[in-house]
């Protein structure tokens, strides 16, 4: 038996078989385009989408040698909150607006003031951030009326490629968290919340829990990918609730860090809960539970910006060479704080405005000062997160660290440090699509539930302590970080303001 994971993700497609051993045999990467036609617009064409899964299923089944009914399921991970909307002919009515895309501020403070966050909190956990469905689709109702009016089905990211693989409109209750359209408490579609928006029920897909089996390869699909109409596709998850899965983040006390482009902070959660203030999200988890999370928008990526637009540096060993100046340098950085808000920020301020900035610069500073306070700055926007989780009483005892950031050991200590927990580190290094074959195993049948899947599957390979020394050094400096937001929001309105006019 073998299981396919598809991740959708937003540069590339990766897909994954793995076997019944949990071993991954294969794996397969399509890259796509995203198109920014306008500053803060961000989106793709889901034909895209399709044509690079179809592509890599194509190429993994022929590297892998399978007979295509040897494969029994497909699980899905996918970019969340993306807005894809097909007509009464399900074609594609306008590119995909997606999860990253900041045009609807204007949508948000009408969700968030005039209907009111405790109403959006009330019906649906959460509130309106940009990046999130509903506020995408008053966008479309305003500024694309002739579309908007043609709208058959609306549809999260991955969702499409399921629609093309079976024919079948379906959701999962993770995804589906992120839309602002679904009661996240009793797992369904809103009722309240479709009257607020006046969106129709018949127009969203049917949601299923992760690990359901919402049908099978469509004949269509067989022909053009070389799969069995045999094989059952699983409803998938949510980026982040797969990822959580293909870690092992499935219980309480157990909290996942990606540091990936963005930086999450995820915890799963028995009971649902609510921030007061919807700081993090509370959305459905993909084992049958609730999860808590925090995302911070740059994080890994801050390294990376680092290193290309400002150290320019085109050494094959660049990041390296970064690190190890960094490690030369001290906790704190010589009292040098780096503020990560490159691209605004979503956990904890909402704020697209938000900017990024080195605090406490002198003429003593290094490059590996800067180097550190760099790692230093994602890792306290992490804090963030875990302090407003301690807040809400979600116990923590554990981090489990992912994503390219966790590469690096001296990041992993510098997150434990700040932190003041254990940081480990797992056997698997595929991330959501590795969550994705999961949910399709357990949809098999192969195991009774996701937990019992993650408990036998993944393993803990390394973990890293706190450093004494550096937990107060750390402490004392995330206070000075924690509050320079609010010294600076005003500011930062006006530098967008003044570079807005420049364009
Ligand atoms: C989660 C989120 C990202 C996107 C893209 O809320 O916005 O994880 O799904 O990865």
């Amino acid at each position: 038996m073998y299981f396919l994971g598809i991740d959708l993700g937003t540069s590339s497609v990766k897909i994954i078989i793995m076997d019944e051993s949990g071993k991954v045999v294969n794996t397969a990467t399509k890259n796509f385009e995203i198109s920014y036609p306008h500053i803060g617009w961000a989106e793709q064409n889901p034909d895209d989408w399709w044509d690079g899964t179809k592509e890599g299923i194509k190429e993994i089944i022929k590297l892998s040698g399978l007979k295509s009914d040897e494969i029994k399921g497909i699980g899905f991970s996918g970019q969340m909150h993306g807005l894809v909307l097909l007509d009464k002919d399900n074609k594609v009515l306008m590119p995909a607006i997606l999860w990253c895309d900041q045009r609807t501020q204007e949508e948000c403070e009408y969700l968030n003031n005039v209907i009111g966050q405790d109403k959006l909190s009330k019906y649906t956990a959460n509130m309106a951030l940009t990046g999130f469905t509903a506020p995408k689709v008053l966008w479309v109702k305003k500024h694309k009326p002739d579309i908007y009016n043609k709208i058959y089905k609306i549809m999260l990211p991955k969702d499409y490629i399921r629609f093309k693989l079976t024919g079948l409109f379906a959701t999962d209750v993770s995804d589906a968290s992120g839309t602002l359209m679904f009661d996240v408490k009793n797992r369904k579609w809103s009722k309240e919340m479709l009257k607020i928006l006046e969106i129709n029920e018949e127009v969203l897909p049917k949601v299923f829990e992760s690990y359901q089996v919402t049908g099978r390869v469509c004949i269509e699909a067989a022909k053009v990918t070389g799969l069995s109409t045999e094989t059952l596709v699983v409803a998938g998850a949510g980026d982040q609730a797969a990822g959580a899965v293909g870690t092992g983040t499935v219980d309480s006390g157990v909290v996942s860090v990606a540091l990936g482009t963005s930086g999450v902070v995820f915890a799963c959660d028995k009971k649902f809960s609510v921030d007061s203030k919807n700081r993090l999200h509370s959305f459905c988890h993909a084992n049958g539970r609730y999860h808590q999370m925090g995302v911070m928008l740059s994080a890994a990526s801050c390294l990376q910006w680092w290193n290309d637009n400002i150290n320019l540096d085109t050494m094959e060993n660049s990041f390296e060479v970064l690190l190890t100046e960094a490690e030369n340098s001290v906790a704190g950085s010589k009292g040098l704080i780096y503020l990560p808000y490159l691209m605004g920020e979503r956990t904890p301020y909402s704020d697209p405005d938000a900017k990024g900035a080195f605090i406490g610069l002198n003429i003593t500073h290094t490059r590996g000062d800067m180097t550190r306070s760099v790692l230093e700055g994602v890792c306290f926007g992490l804090r963030d997160s875990l302090e407003i989780l301690k807040s809400m009483g979600v116990e923590v005892k554990e981090v489990r660290v992912s994503g390219g950031g966790s590469k690096s050991t001296l990041w992993k200590q510098i997150l434990a440090s700040v932190f003041n927990l254990k940081v480990s580190s797992i056997n698997s290094k595929e991330g959501p699509a590795y969550g994705a074959a999961i949910l399709a195993a357990v949809g098999c049948g192969l195991y009774d539930n996701v937990d019992d899947a993650c408990n036998s599957l993944i393993k803990i390979t390394d973990i890293i302590m706190p450093i004494e020394k550096d937990v107060d050094k750390y402490d004392k400096t995330y206070k000075v970080y924690a509050s320079l937001y609010g010294c600076l929001k005003d500011k930062f309105k006006e530098l967008s303001e003044l570079d807005s006019k420049e364009d």
